[in-house]
């Protein structure tokens, strides 16, 4: 994403229908839903469904087509033939395309705008492209969404019901019952936030495309089993089993007990501190998704030429780049670094903006920068 300027907390935002970022995230976000009327201007244009069609044709790009047939839903992943999508029947589906920021440098932006919230906090643009009567159903997201729409109209439905059970063979989530309290037409522009498991339904009146702008939620599961995988990776304990105290034991198959005794204290030994959650999570965090991959230059330029570039047009992060920071500890796409105090200043606005302005690259700076460039992290310009 994109960052320019620093998001201003208390400052009214359009994007938010004149609420400030403080204000939102006070009295909506994770709370309640809120529609917002013309808060992103021009975006019809910014996609045609034809180069989202592309865009679904694509192997590195992750997308789904979502299908009622007969009255059963039906999921497939793509990549998607021209022509398999051009011979789509004129109602009934809807095709899905993730990452988009990765692809598209007005998405990548749009993800910038939302920098009120923590970058490890947010995940990524989604678009989707359906005829009229098309949707993916009834449904809840367990993360927080903006739902923006680019083109056509589309209806929302939202329900604040508990009963959340969905449909049991089909192959997304849908809800068994849905019952909604609230509706509204979307026109392009307009944008709806939902929190957390708020049941909603997306019919699209015309040809329609809706902008996700997603977020990350890990579950407790999923953090707790990733913190153990990564503490394994960094045990270092020495010692092996030793018991010359042995006696006969009266059942052989029996546990010693002071085996479970001797090797219940080394268990208890392992220690951790906020310094390892912290790393944990920094590198968990900034880790890329599986689908994605970078593309190092090919032909990359020297050292120096790659100096004098980033000297006069700066440098930004290529949108794939997740790059966080903790503390004077740097996190970029999985691999962390500790760096200097004089340094830390420009790395933190590099994160924060997604990019370093001409003339604010510190020299001691650039072989850092230049590893980056050449990994296709990060490029001039
Ligand atoms: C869609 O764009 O059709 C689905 C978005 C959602 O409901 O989360
Ligand atoms: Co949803």
């Amino acid at each position: 994403m994109k960052t320019q300027h620093k998001p201003s907390a208390n400052t009214p935002s359009p994007l938010l229908g004149g609420l400030s970022p403080q204000a939102f995230l006070r009295e909506y976000w994770q709370k309640q839903p809120l529609l917002i009327r013309g808060a992103v201007a021009g975006i019809a244009d910014r996609l045609k469904p034809a180069a989202l069609r592309r865009l679904a044709g694509r192997e590195e790009v992750e997308s789904r087509l979502v299908r009622k047939v007969r009255g059963r839903w039906r999921l497939d992943h793509g990549p998607f033939q021209p022509e398999a999508l051009r011979t789509l029947p004129a109602h009934g589906w809807s095709l899905l395309v993730s990452g988009v920021n990765h692809w598209l440098p007005y998405a990548d932006e749009l993800l910038g705008d939302f920098a009120f919230v923590p970058h490890a906090r947010l995940d990524d643009v989604m678009v989707s492209l359906a005829p009229p009567g098309g949707g993916v159903g009834p449904h809840f997201d367990s993360y927080d969404v903006f739902l923006i729409q680019g083109r056509g109209t589309r209806r929302w439905e939202i329900s604040a019901q508990e009963d959340l059970e969905v449909l049991p063979d089909a192959p997304l989530r849908i809800l068994k019952r849905f019952r909604p309290s609230q509706s509204w037409v979307l026109e392009p522009g307009d944008m709806l936030y939902l929190p957390p498991r708020l049941a909603h339904n997306g019919v699209a009146l015309s040809e329609c495309m809706t902008w996700s702008v997603g977020f990350r939620a890990p579950t407790h599961q999923e953090i707790a089993g990733a913190f153990l995988t990564y503490l394994q990776d960094r045990l270092a304990l020495e010692g092996r089993y030793a018991d010359p105290d042995l006696t006969v034991p009266v059942h052989p198959a029996e546990l010693p007990q002071a085996m479970l005794e001797r090797l219940g204290s080394v268990i208890d030994g392992i220690r951790w501190d906020r310094a390892d959650v912290r790393d944990f999570l920094g590198t968990y965090l900034s880790e890329p998704k599986a689908s994605v991959f970078f593309d190092p230059p090919r032909r990359p330029m020297s050292a120096e030429a790659f100096a004098k570039s980033a000297g006069q047009s700066g440098v930004r992060l290529d949108a794939r780049t997740r790059l966080l920071f903790s503390d004077g500890r740097f996190f970029i796409n999985g691999e962390q670094l500790q760096v200097s105090g004089r340094l830390r200043h420009s790395l933190m606005t590099l994160a924060d903006r997604r990019s370093l302005l001409p003339g604010r690259i510190p020299a001691a700076l650039q072989p850092l920068l230049y590893g980056w460039y050449v990994a296709g992290y990060l490029w001039p310009g």
